[in-house]
C-alpha cells in the first residue's frame, strides 16, 4: 500500500513542487495549507502534471484541534513534510511575534501529535540562514550555527533545537532537517511556480518581473563586496531538484531496512556559487531577454558569499542537483510569462 504523507504548506512554492514529486514517486499526499501565501488554484496545476488531485484541507497548523481532526479523518499518515511557515525576513523584523507564533506553534503541534497518531517521521524545511556569514566556503553541516540576524532565521534555529530535544528525549519519531540554499525556478511544465505577494524581495522573481516589464529595473544590491565581480554570491538550487531531495529524505527516514540516525541534517545546494551579476547574465543568455538593471547600495543584513558543500546529501541521500542554471532560468521565465497572461486575462 502506498505510504501517506502529510504536506503542510503544500500549496506553497516548494511544497507544491514536492507534492508533484511525491505523487510521481507513488506516495499518497494530504495537504494542509491556510492559503496565507498561496492559492488553491495550485491544486489544478498539480493535478494536470500528475493526473491526480491531492487531498486538500484548508486549515491553520497553529490550531491543534484542526490538525487532530485531520489525523483522525485521514488515518495512517506515515510521515510529514513541514513547509508551513511565514518566510519574509524583513516582515519578521517588524512582526516578530507573528513569526515565532506561526513557525513554532506549527512545529510544536505537529510534534505533539506524531506519537499519538503513529506518524514515524518529519522532514523539516530549514535554511542556510542558520550559518550566517560563513567563515569559509563551501560550507558543510558541521559548520557553527551563528547568531540569527532576523526573527525568521531564529525560528529556523529554534525549530532545529526543538526537533533535536524532542527526539533526544526518546520520542518515538525520526526527523530529517534540510537546510536549503537559494531555491529558484519553476516546474518545466510552467503549471506551478513561485507566486510572490506584491513587490518581490527575492532576486529571481524580481528579475523575471523586470524582464517582463512589470518593474522598471532590477537593483543589484552592491558591487563592492569581496567577490570577483563585487556582487554577492549564493548557491541557487532548482526547485524541482530541491523537491526531489524531499522524496529521497522521506524514503530514507521511513525505510525500516536502513539503520539511519533518528535525526539527520543535510545541506541542499549545488555546491557552486553564482554572483548576482552572473545570474543576470545566465538569465539573459538562456532566454535572449535583456534585464535592465542598475547597481545600488548594499542591502542591510545581506550575507556576502555562501555556497554549500552538498557532499553529505550526495553520498548519504544519493541526491545531486542536476538541472543546469540556464534551464532553471528558462523555466522561471516560462512561469513568469504564464502568470502574466493569467493576470491579464
Ligand atoms: P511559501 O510561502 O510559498 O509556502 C509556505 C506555505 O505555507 C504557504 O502556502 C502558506 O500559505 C502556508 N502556511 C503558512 N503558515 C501556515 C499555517 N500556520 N498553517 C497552514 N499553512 C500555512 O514558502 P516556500 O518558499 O515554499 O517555503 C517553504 C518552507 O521552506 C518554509 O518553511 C520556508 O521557511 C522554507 N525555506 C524557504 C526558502 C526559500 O527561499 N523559498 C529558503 C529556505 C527555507
Ligand atoms: N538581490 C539583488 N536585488 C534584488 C534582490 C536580491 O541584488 O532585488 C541580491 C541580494 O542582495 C542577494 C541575492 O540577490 O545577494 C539573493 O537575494 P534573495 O533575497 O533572493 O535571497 P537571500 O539569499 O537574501 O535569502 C533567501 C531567502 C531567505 C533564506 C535564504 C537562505 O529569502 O529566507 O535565501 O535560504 F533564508
Amino acid at each position: 500500500m502506498a505510504q501517506k504523507i502529510l504536506v503542510t504548506g503544500g500549496t506553497g512554492y516548494i511544497g507544491s513542487h514536492t507534492v508533484v514529486e511525491l505523487q510521481q514517486a507513488g506516495y499518497e499526499t494530504v495537504i494542509i495549507d491556510n492559503l496565507s501565501n498561496s492559492n488553491v488554484g495550485v491544486l489544478d496545476g498539480i493535478e494536470k502534471i500528475t493526473g491526480k488531485r491531492p487531498v486538500f484541507v484548508e486549515g491553520d497548523c497553529t490550531d491543534i484541534d484542526i490538525l487532530r481532526r485531520l489525523f483522525s479523518e485521514y488515518p495512517g499518515i506515515d510521515g510529514i513534510i513541514n513547509f508551513a511557515a511565514s518566510k519574509a525576513v524583513g516582515e519578521s523584523v517588524k512582526e516578530p511575534l507573528l513569526y515565532y507564533r506561526n513557525n513554532l506553534c506549527t512545529l510544536l503541534n505537529l510534534l505533539e501529535l506524531m506519537p499519538e497518531f503513529g506518524v514515524r517521521g518529519i522532514v523539516f524545511s530549514s535554511s542556510c540562514t542558520v550559518y550566517g556569514e560563513p567563515d569559509r566556503n563551501p560550507i558543510d553541516e558541521s559548520a557553527p550555527i551563528k547568531n540569527a540576524t532576523s526573527p525568521y532565521g531564529n525560528t529556523k534555529q529554534i525549530s532545529e533545537e526543538i526537533i533535536t530535544d524532542f527526539i533526544n528525549s526518546g520520542a518515538p519519531v525520526k526527523s530529517v532537517i534540510l537546510r536549503y540554499f537559494n531555491p529558484i525556478g519553476a516546474h518545466p511544465s510552467a503549471l506551478i511556480g513561485e507566486l510572490p505577494n506584491g513587490i518581490p524581495n527575492n532576486l529571481v522573481p524580481y528579475l523575471t518581473q523586470t524582464a517582463a516589464g512589470i518593474r522598471k529595473e532590477l537593483t543589484v544590491f552592491g558591487d563592492d563586496y569581496d567577490t570577483p565581480d563585487g556582487s554577492c554570491i549564493r548557491d541557487y538550487i532548482d526547485v524541482v531538484d530541491l523537491a526531489k531531495a524531499h522524496v529521497m529524505a522521506m524514503r530514507r527516514m521511513l525505510s525500516s531496512s536502513e539503520d539511519t540516525d533518528r535525526i539527520e541534517i543535510f545541506n541542499l545546494g549545488t555546491g557552486h556559487g553564482l554572483s548576482v551579476l552572473e545570474l543576470i547574465s545566465a538569465f539573459e543568455s538562456a532566454t535572449g531577454v535583456r534585464v535592465p538593471y542598475r547597481i545600488g547600495a548594499r542591502r542591510e543584513g545581506d550575507i556576502e558569499k555562501i555556497w554549500a558543500d552538498p557532499a553529505k546529501a550526495n553520498n548519504i541521500l544519493g541526491w545531486t542537483a542536476s538541472v543546469p542554471v540556464t534551464e532553471t532560468m528558462r523555466n522561471a521565465w516560462a512561469w513568469q510569462l504564464r502568470t502574466d497572461s493569467k493576470s491579464n486575462s
